[in-house]
């Protein structure tokens, strides 16, 4: 597998990592993850912004070589060496603040140069799930004040994951002071009296791109929304409830904690978001915009 590495292209086994990386000890560092469709990645413009956005708050300087139009050439590179150009797959891009010992917290001297790693792998979307509908299980949202930052701290959606896993569920979501902020890799939506609420993009948040495009869409299709959360009783007694991501699509959730939601069957709001969804990432690029390095 080649993968883009600090500047390179080369094999995975040659990508090595000291063990002085910032990433390594600290966590210190943002990542993203793209869908690519047919080798094209779906609504990379937006993902880029999101980085943008968490290395300025994280003061992470980027090299200057390092450009979105560089990071994009790459990522299609990536794609063409895999054979990853049919079908869907998934990029997955990681920063981190460098290496430079001995261990400080602080940052390192002006000047160290950031880890930077994008690989891609064939991805088979959950379809099968999202026909029966997927169970997900509550548990306490125990992460940072930032979650709108896009680190590689997950410690707190590891063990969340791990959760649902044990539980044969697919997917875990947060609860913090009785309203269900989001899922361990995912943003949830509920529909309740007929409107469509998800937590407002808030520090409790990661500002999914997925949630954001299908906000968009759900006012396209003419369905009411609103940006505050639910909480785990409005779960119960919402008439659909799903989450989204880059992977998951838009995800019916059927049970949660065990107990059937929305009549035990995906609804027809998701149904009809998901194939908006799928509509607009199988659309061909409009003007090639982001084709070209
Ligand atoms: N997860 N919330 C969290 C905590 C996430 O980790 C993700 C994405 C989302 C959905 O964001 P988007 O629609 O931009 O994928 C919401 C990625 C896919 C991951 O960690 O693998």
């Amino acid at each position: 597998m080649i993968v883009f590495f600090n500047g390179t292209f080369i094999d995975k086994a040659q990508a090595t990592v000291s063990v002085d990386d910032r990433g390594f000890l600290f966590g210190d560092g943002v990542y993203e993850v793209f869908r690519a469709t047919e080798g094209e990645l779906f609504a990379a413009d937006r993902h880029l912004r999101r980085l943008a956005r968490g290395l300025a708050v994280l003061e992470l300087a980027r090299p200057a070589a390092l450009t979105d139009a560089a990071l994009l050439a790459a990522a299609r590179r990536v794609l063409d060496d895999n054979a990853l150009t049919r079908g869907d797959a998934l990029v997955y891009l990681q920063i981190t603040r460098g290496a430079a010992g001995p261990r400080a917290h602080q940052f390192p001297p002006a000047g160290t140069p950031p880890t930077v790693y994008l690989a891609a792998n064939a991805f088979t979307p959950p379809d099968d799930v999202r026909a029966r509908g997927a169970s997900v299980v509550t548990t306490p949202d125990e992460r940072w004040g930032r979650c709108d930052i896009k680190s590689i701290q997950l410690l707190p959606n590891v063990l969340a994951k791990q959760r649902a896993v044990r539980a044969d569920a697919f997917e875990a979501v947060f609860v913090r002071d009785g309203r269900i902020t989001e899922g361990a890799s995912a943003n949830l939506f509920a529909v309740l009296g007929g409107t469509l609420r998800t937590h407002p993009a808030d520090h409790h948040i990661l500002p999914g791109i997925t949630r954001e495009i299908l906000l968009e869409e759900a006012e396209q299709l003419g369905v009411a929304v609103v940006e505050t959360a639910v909480t785990p009783k409005d779960l119960a007694n919402a008439e659909e409830v799903f989450v989204t991501s880059t992977s998951a699509d838009v995800m019916p959730v059927v049970r949660v904690d065990g107990r059937p939601v929305g009549g035990g069957q995906p609804g027809p709001v998701a149904q009809r978001l998901h194939t908006a969804l799928r509509a607009l990432r199988t659309r061909p690029a409009p003007a090639a915009a982001l084709r070209s390095p």
